[in-house]
């Protein structure tokens, strides 16, 4: 798998097709996880978004601590990664991530965020401070500040997953342990 570096004011191009992803950080040694299907863009230049991220989740926690995080594009062969990720707390299992075969790595220019093997896309976020959000909201709102690709499933600023097996599929969520993977692609009569 290549690994290509994307300008962030693509992000929104990634996140148009509302995958899930995971929200993955790192604060003083303690590193995790979680899915999450309520993400948004919010803006492309500067590319903004917008998350709803559950006060209690640890990954919360120390998503405002650390200021840095990661969201990444899983598919559908981690379906079972996702729902381990996101049906226990590092709270309660500090084993979490171990459990939930989360494998991790990272990039030059990542500012040591963990990246998680295996998926397709990778956006690092700097959180933008709000007093109000943060004691008040499940909201959380971001800047992209750089985003990373599998030039597999990625062509020409594009999403290509024409030709992928359906295992290296992004994930829609439904409900109950339900996804669905990225359907067919059609394609509207515009003007160039
Ligand atoms: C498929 C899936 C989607 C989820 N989407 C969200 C979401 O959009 N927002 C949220 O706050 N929690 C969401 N969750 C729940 C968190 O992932 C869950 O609370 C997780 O265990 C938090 O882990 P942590 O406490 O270690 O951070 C989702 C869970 C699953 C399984």
């Amino acid at each position: 798998m290549a690994i290509l570096s994307i300008d962030s004011d693509r992000a929104a191009r990634l996140l148009n097709i509302g995958p899930l992803v995971i929200v993955s950080t790192t604060y003083q040694g303690i590193t995790n996880a979680m899915p999450l299907a309520w993400i948004c863009p919010m803006g492309y230049n500067p590319a903004t978004i917008s998350l709803v991220m559950n006060r209690g989740a640890y990954t919360r926690v120390l998503v405002e601590k650390s200021g840095l995080f990661m969201v990444q594009v899983p598919v559908a062969s981690q379906i079972n990664m996702v729902m381990s990720l996101g049906t226990q707390s590092l709270a309660d299992n500090p084993n979490k991530l171990a459990e939930s075969g989360v494998e991790l790595f990272t990039v030059e220019g990542a500012q040591g965020m963990p990246m998680l093997h295996g998926c397709v896309a990778w956006l690092l976020c700097r959180l933008i401070p709000d007093q109000y959000l943060e004691e008040h909201s499940n909201m959380l709102i971001a800047r992209v500040e750089d985003a990373w690709i599998d030039e597999d499933v990625f062509d020409n600023g594009y999403w290509n997953l024409e030709n992928c097996a359906t295992d290296k599929q992004p994930l829609h969520y439904v409900a109950g342990g339900q996804f669905y993977t990225t359907g067919k692609l059609i394609q509207a009569d515009i003007d160039e």
